[in-house]
């Protein structure tokens, strides 16, 4: 199927490309096409998409035809952009990129690029031993066809066991094992969420949710987090009574982006308000291993469940690693049942290598998640340290778990960073793929999953970058920012 984006939705979505920083070294068509190049690296137009006739276009930015013509011919000798007579122009990829699961485009051929744009480690050192363990096992399972829609019994049972540890007693009849922490939210959203039902997210939030969201055509409203003092529980709650949505989705636990650990304090009122209004909440969990201060933590948002109002969703992606794609939902036995029917068009079942490796892996948990929050916490330190030095003019809530640091940048400069640092070998997440509407763009996220020597490299580079941006053409960015 083929997209396409019209002249002034495109127009929304370059926003102030004629004042990008830099702006003043090139002509228009140049700064136009640089910044629809802009809008292909950081995901915010999709690949394949059929951008608008060049006269609507022209009109939509208020520029002359040639302006846009320029800019459509540069496109292409670039390769972002592919046209056939009669039949328009589409975005595509320069020779020798490929496209990510992510939508983005990732160059192959640098070996050099630091990725900071994934919130992510790599496997532990137990891994591999859970695996071969795993085939070891294997055979018990090869008598049968192999398909288990709602998850092998024995990591059920496992999953089941730590709710119960943390205080919310469950049963493995109440878990749902998953492809990772995401099917669980596309699942429940496939059930909970008709087209055009009203959901509120944080803002900013997880892009890839926002991105199972728009899948499902919801009707989005948002609760702005501050970057420095997180949930403002009045708001939140008000939020909640005012749109009464179909549905809530939060992340409690060391907050992606920002941080933010949500006090017990509110998470008993939002599910009291959750009742009230007749919203399904979803607690995304999948931080809920990583304090990295020693601290106890709150309750899950389950705990003060009495209605089946909570679906709890969660993964070893953060703690264990991503690539096993295991994840699960908790939620009453027969929703998990109906997810697990839902499931079935979908998938059919998680691969019982996969889940044999878990149970193994969730074995030997308390070593896992020590060393691994012992490491997090040291890089955290050393991201830290490097911003101090190399950008101090930066500001930033210091997390006390989780992957990730929401830095305020010095300016409205996120987007236009991202693609000068790409420059120089270092991806990064833009402040507006964690929102809605394009706005964010003070913010940047930083994750401090990479080993310390990257982290260093990645922050010197990115300082580099940012003190040639230019000063002078910056837009006056001293008015207060509105985070929706
Ligand atoms: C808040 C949040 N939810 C879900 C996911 C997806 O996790 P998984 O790899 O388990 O699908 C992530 C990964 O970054 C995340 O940060």
């Amino acid at each position: 199927m083929t997209t396409s984006v019209r002249g002034g939705q495109l127009a929304r979505l370059l926003g102030q490309w004629h004042s990008l920083p830099g702006r003043h070294r090139s002509p228009d068509y140049a700064a136009l096409a640089g910044a629809v190049r802009g809008l292909l690296t950081d995901g915010r137009l999709p690949l394949g998409v059929r951008l608008p006739a060049e006269r609507e276009l022209a009109e939509a930015l208020a520029v002359s035809r040639t302006t846009v013509t320029a800019a459509y011919r540069s496109l292409r000798e670039t390769g972002h952009l592919t046209s056939r007579r009669g039949a328009g122009s589409w975005t595509t990829l320069p020779n020798g990129h490929r496209v990510a699961s992510s939508g983005l485009w990732t160059p192959d051929d640098d070996l050099d690029m630091i990725d900071m744009g994934v919130a992510a480690s790599a496997a532990p050192v137990e891994l591999v031993p859970a695996a071969r363990a795993a085939a070891d096992e294997l055979p018990r399972f090869l008598g049968t066809a192999g398909y288990h829609p709602t998850g092998l019994m024995e990591l059920r049972d496992a999953v089941a066991a730590a709710y119960t540890a943390r205080g919310v007693p469950t049963s493995a009849e109440q878990i749902l094992i998953t492809s990772g922490t995401q099917q669980a939210l596309d699942l429940v959203l496939r059930l909970s969420v008709p087209a055009g039902a009203s959901v509120l997210v944080e803002s900013p939030t997880y892009p890839n949710a926002l991105a199972a969201l728009a899948a499902r055509r919801a009707r989005i409203s948002t609760h702005g987090l501050d970057a420095a003092t997180g949930w403002d529980g009045e708001l939140l709650l008000a939020a909640m009574r005012q749109t009464r949505p179909r549905l809530a989705y939060v992340i409690p636990e060391f907050q992606n982006p920002t941080g933010h650990l949500m006090p017990a304090a509110l998470r008993e009122r939002l599910v009291a308000a959750a009742h009230a209004t007749g919203t399904e909440l979803v607690a995304d969990e999948s931080f809920v291993d990583l304090p990295l201060n020693g601290e106890a933590m709150p309750p899950p948002v389950a705990v003060f469940d009495r209605h089946s109002r909570v679906v709890t969703i969660g993964g070893m992606s953060k703690a264990y690693w991503g690539g096993l794609r295991i994840g699960w939902v908790r939620a009453s036995a027969p929703l998990v049942q109906r997810l697990a029917a839902l499931r079935v068009g979908v998938d059919m079942a998680s691969p019982v290598l996969e889940q044999l490796v878990a149970v193994h892996l969730l074995q030997d948990a308390p070593s896992i998640v020590a060393v691994r929050r012992a490491q997090l916490a040291a890089r955290r330190d050393t991201l830290i340290e490097a911003l101090r030095e190399h950008l101090p003019e930066w500001r930033f809530f210091v997390p006390s778990g989780g992957v990730t640091l929401w830095a305020e940048l010095d300016g409205p400069i996120s987007s236009a960073l991202a693609r000068a640092a790409e420059d120089v070998g270092v991806r990064l997440a833009p402040g507006p793929r964690f929102g809605l509407d394009g706005t964010l763009e003070r913010f940047v996220r930083l994750p401090f999953s990479l080993p310390p020597d990257d982290l260093i490299e990645a922050i010197r580079r990115i300082a580099s970058v940012r003190h040639d941006l230019d000063r002078a053409a910056r837009p006056a960015w001293r008015t207060p920012a509105v985070i929706t």
